[in-house]
């Protein structure tokens, strides 16, 4: 093995929707592998090429360009019916890559795992999450109540018959407990054991597939799903999701060492958004808001709920830089942000006068955040077609110099529109 390694880590640094799918996209065509670490059909990558939009949930951004191989690796939640369904609308996008891996030790969502997630929502009622009730919480709590089925389960029909036995012992408790219809194993059993054969030609050791390409210096992409502020972890617990998806927990979820991942793009939305209930310290409900929905189509990929809107949070993206080690920003939906002639950054949070210095570890104290504004003059020049940062006004210069300041982070990347071509590149990706 020679000692460089080639890899990057791309990572959402707000609440998800930062456009990682394009940038992942974007850097899959000088990439060898793309593999997606986490999450499940939650996610909701859109890319443009050539004018034509691709939605992608579980599959990663790099399917789109030939060659590049797609690992989904341990740490996904993957529903496999959502799988087959996406190769399927990609098929007829005219999109078929052959070179699709999916690790055996990734954990299954069967129906009853979205059906729990919808009725754990209703049952929270107006303190329900928002969840995309696509079954996440529910799958990763079994993974850790240790009565998950892993992939490569999942495909052995007789270890499946046996595990699943085991899963719906206790399912069935709960779904009485909803006043559900309870389960039987066998139905379910029989309904998906053609699928798990579908399955089975993706399934093998990623770890080792993700290992070896590394050390052969292959081009590695680690692409993230959601945002930090959505960590289990780290993020507005429990508004959040039940996976981690900083660049921490890479190594964990791909089963390749920590030091094989070493250059972390956080991709930074030029505002904020967020969908689902919690906290949100920069959230206007405007007009403005309103025009921002509009101009960023700020809806949500698989639920199509609209996003809320808010100012760019430094706060919350140095809070991002420690707990997921990012090294570089990628800036989006620049474009946006025209026409609006004072754009406000929020630069610290005060809770009853007083500045604090960290992200609070608790909704409640969250709730209370006064944020702190500094004001940046717009600009009205359409940019959608700017291809360097010199082409740009130069209101839009300094606001990005602004945030590259503030967040002592290098800028890499700006983008100007959701097609390819509207990325511009600052520094070598790899
Ligand atoms: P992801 O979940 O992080 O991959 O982001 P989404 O795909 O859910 O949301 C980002 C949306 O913004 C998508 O519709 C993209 O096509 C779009 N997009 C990405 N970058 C840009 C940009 O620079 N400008 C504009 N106008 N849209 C962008
Ligand atoms: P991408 O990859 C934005 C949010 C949901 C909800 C919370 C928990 O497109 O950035 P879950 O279904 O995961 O249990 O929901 O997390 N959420 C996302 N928000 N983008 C996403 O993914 C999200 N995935 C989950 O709205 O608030
Ligand atoms: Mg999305």
């Amino acid at each position: 093995m020679k000692n460089n390694i080639n890899t990057l880590a791309i990572v959402g640094s707000q609440w998800g929707d930062e456009g990682k799918g394009k940038i992942t996209d974007f850097a899959s065509q000088e990439s060898d592998m793309v593999v997606r670490f986490q999450g499940g059909n939650n996610a909701g990558h859109t890319i443009v090429v050539d004018n034509i939009k691709y939605k992608l949930t579980l599959i990663p951004s790099g399917v789109l360009t030939p060659g590049v191989d797609n690992v989904l690796a341990n740490g996904m939640v993957i529903n496999p019916k959502a799988f087959l369904n996406e190769l399927k609308i990609l098929k007829n996008q005219g999109i078929v890559n052959k070179n699709l891996f999916i690790s055996d030790r990734a954990h299954i969502i069967f129906d009853l795992h979205q059906e729990l997630d919808g009725a754990r929502e209703i049952a929270k009622g107006k303190n329900s999450i928002g969840t995309t009730k696509k079954g996440i919480g529910p799958a990763y709590g079994d993974k850790y109540s240790r009565i998950g089925v892993r992939v490569g389960e999942f495909i052995k029909p007789d270890v499946f018959k046996t595990k699943l036995n085991e899963l719906l012992r206790e399912k069935n408790i709960l779904f009485k407990a909803y006043g559900l219809a309870e389960i039987n194993a066998d139905e379910l059993f029989n309904e998906y054991e053609a699928i798990a054969q579908k399955i089975a030609p993706f399934v093998t050791d990623t770890s080792l597939l993700i290992n070896n390409a590394i050390e052969a210096n292959k081009k590695v992409l680690f692409e993230g799903a959601q945002g930090v502020l959505l960590c289990i972890e780290h993020g507005t617990y429990p508004m959040v999701t039940s996976s981690s998806p900083t660049a921490a927990a890479i190594p964990l979820y791909c089963g390749i060492k920590p030091a094989y991942v070493n250059k972390v793009l956080g991709i930074v939305k030029a505002y904020t958004t967020r969908v689902g209930g919690g906290p949100f310290p920069t959230e206007i409900d405007d007009a403005l808001a309103h025009q921002i929905r509009e101009c960023g189509n700020e809806y949500g990929t698989v639920t199509k709920r609209p996003r809320r809107i808010g100012w760019l949070d430094v706060p919350a993206l140095k809070h991002a830089k420690r707990v997921s080690g990012i090294t570089d920003i990628a800036v989006t939906l620049l474009d946006v942000l025209t026409g609006i002639s004072e754009i406000k950054i929020c630069v610290d949070y005060k809770i009853n006068n007083k500045v604090i210095n960290n992200y609070p570890g608790d909704n409640a104290t969250i709730s209370k955040i006064e944020p702190v504004y500094i004001n940046m003059a717009g600009w009205s020049e359409d940019i959608t077609n700017v291809t360097s940062f010199a082409q740009l006004p130069k209101n839009a210069q300094n606001y990005l110099l602004k945030i590259k300041e503030l967040t002592d982070l290098e800028l890499s990347i700006f983008s100007v529109g959701p097609g390819r071509k509207q990325t511009v590149i600052m520094k070598k990706l790899f």
